[in-house]
């Protein structure tokens, strides 16, 4: 029967896998021979052929180039493709090399030698060059250090820096550690929505979205139109998190978590603070308590971090050498020591009883400032540490209220050098509490029915946080400022392209 089917399709010659006009699937698909595994791209990236190819193998090598030194015989160019931190260094015949600078996009063909530099083991030297795409003389990165303010009025170029390079190598590493962590722990991966009719967080700190409400039909569609801002027949709103999508997928699913764009209309200008982020949620059902969730988030930033201390050497050893020489010793630090862990109400006491002088008042019932946070784990944990059980009147209504009906189970990760990189909490599963909350908070129990009949249907012991993705890739490259972790970044008064 399967041979038969097989023929079938083989005399179709067409190499699709359609029958009477329905794609089958199964062991016809596995097994035939039009699949192929080897890359479907013919040129090898500069990653792949140091890493692959010998001294003495003909390779041709696509990029751009990053410097040219020019002499008399010959010119010595760097060639980045961004596929690793290292580029290939190109030997090239100065009467090849005319017109080359730094910009242009070649094709080069030659030979791997052996390098006589200490910078690396082998080099190309170059038999053929092609001009691929010419570099105006005005290009404005030019061999020399510019300042990260600069770059950010260059958008479309600064990726093309060493440091944004490794930064986006960085990014990529860290949502594939994430992932196979998740994974992992059989968590699924959910979407949550961009548009929302909820500020999650009752910060207020939202972007509203408005639509074109020009259009005849729309006038049309509705008896009495919504004000002209409206698009939907309700106010709506960039998200600020996803975590009330996701406690309906975790209510069903178990456990899921999602890295999705998060959007927060706050005015802060500081090394920490985007308008728009990308942030990693994770809501887990069934969980034991606080302490389970926790032990699940500690091992997810140590994995993770594990993974990506093996795939990103080079890179972790650029941000250590020229960006902050703390690099090293604080990935060293998360992977080889726990998480310290306190309550709000001790971290007060500590900060209180600390020699050092701060210039907010630590007291119990404020939020912690930026400053205690980065003291708490630099200085005192000297590494993450999870602060728990804030009082009920600094966190949203969500949170599971602990039995001395002053705190609630949640939890702020601290890290040295950034503050806060993640905030979880057990939410509130008990109907009549999280009823009584609502109201506490001035929340309309009408317009939040469908999150209190979760506590209807079946409700579940759940749990989760959010981590800020850019908070994490600072924490782990010592790059001094967050703008500098996106590609595009976003706040009060900027937005470039
Ligand atoms: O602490 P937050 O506000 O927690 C929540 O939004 C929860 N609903 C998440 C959850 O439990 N699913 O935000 C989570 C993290 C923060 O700890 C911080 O790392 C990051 O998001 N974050 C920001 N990152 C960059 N720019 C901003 N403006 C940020 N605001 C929060
Ligand atoms: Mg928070």
């Amino acid at each position: 029967m399967f041979q038969s089917t097989l023929s079938l399709y083989t005399k179709r010659r067409s190499g699709s896998f359609f029958k009477n006009g329905i794609i089958e699937t199964g062991r016809a698909l596995r097994n035939s021979s039009t699949f192929n595994l080897s890359s479907p791209l013919r040129d090898k990236t500069i990653k792949s052929i140091l890493l692959n190819k010998q001294v003495g193998n003909e390779v041709k090598v696509n990029g751009w180039v990053r410097t040219v030194r020019k002499q008399k015989q010959i010119a010595f160019a760097e060639i980045s493709d961004g596929s690793s931190l290292k580029g290939i260094q190109a030997i090239i015949p100065s009467e090849q090399a005319k017109g080359l600078i730094s910009g242009t996009c070649v094709q080069l063909k030659g030979v791997l030698v052996e390098s006589p530099g200490k910078e690396q083991e082998k080099e190309l030297q170059v038999d053929d060059i092609h001009i691929i795409g010419s570099c105006d003389e005005t290009y404005p990165l030019q061999k020399k250090r510019h300042t990260n303010e600069f770059l950010r009025e260059l958008p479309h170029l600064r990726t093309r820096t060493k440091t944004m390079n490794a930064v986006m190598r960085l990014r990529n590493s860290a949502i594939l550690g994430f992932q196979n962590f998740f994974q992992s722990q059989d968590c699924i991966q959910v979407h949550t929505p961009i548009i929302t009719s909820h500020d999650c967080e009752g910060g207020g700190e939202v972007f509203q979205v408005s639509g074109n409400r020009s259009h005849p039909d729309r006038a049309k569609q509705t008896s009495s139109p919504p004000a002209p801002s409206e698009f939907f027949d309700h106010p709506a709103y960039l998200t600020v998190s996803g975590q009330l999508h996701l406690e309906i997928m975790a209510c069903a699913m178990s456990r899921v978590y999602t890295i999705n764009p998060a959007f927060r209309a706050e005015e802060s200008l500081t090394s920490r603070h985007l308008s728009e982020f990308w942030m990693l949620e994770a809501e887990i059902s069934f969980l034991d308590g606080l302490d389970e969730l926790l032990d699940f988030t500690e091992s997810c930033i140590r994995q993770t971090t594990k993974s990506i201390a093996e795939s990103s050497q080079d890179d972790l050893n650029f941000f250590n050498q020229w960006i902050n020489k703390g690099v090293n010793s604080r990935i060293e630090n998360v992977l080889s020591k726990d998480f310290s862990r306190m309550t709000y109400t001790e971290a007060i006491e500590i900060l209180k009883n600390s020699s050092q002088v701060f210039q907010f008042e630590p007291k119990w019932g404020n939020g912690l400032q930026s400053e205690h946070e980065k003291w708490l784990a630099s200085e005192y944990c000297d590494g993450p540490v999870f602060v728990t059980d804030y009082p009920k009147e600094l966190k949203p209504f969500y949170m599971r209220v602990n039995p001395d009906e002053k705190t609630v189970s949640c939890v702020d990760l601290l890290v040295p050098g950034v503050g806060e990189l993640i905030g979880g909490s057990m939410r509130e599963e008990r109907y009549d509490q999280l009823y009584k909350q609502l109201t506490d908070c001035n929340l309309s129990p009408e317009e939040y029915q469908w999150y209190l009949d979760l506590r209807k249907y079946g409700t579940v012991p759940h749990g989760g946080f959010g981590l800020g993705f850019e908070r994490y890739i600072q924490y782990i490259s010592g790059m001094e400022s967050i703008r500098d972790l996106i590609p595009h970044p976003r706040y009060v008064g900027h937005c470039r392209l």
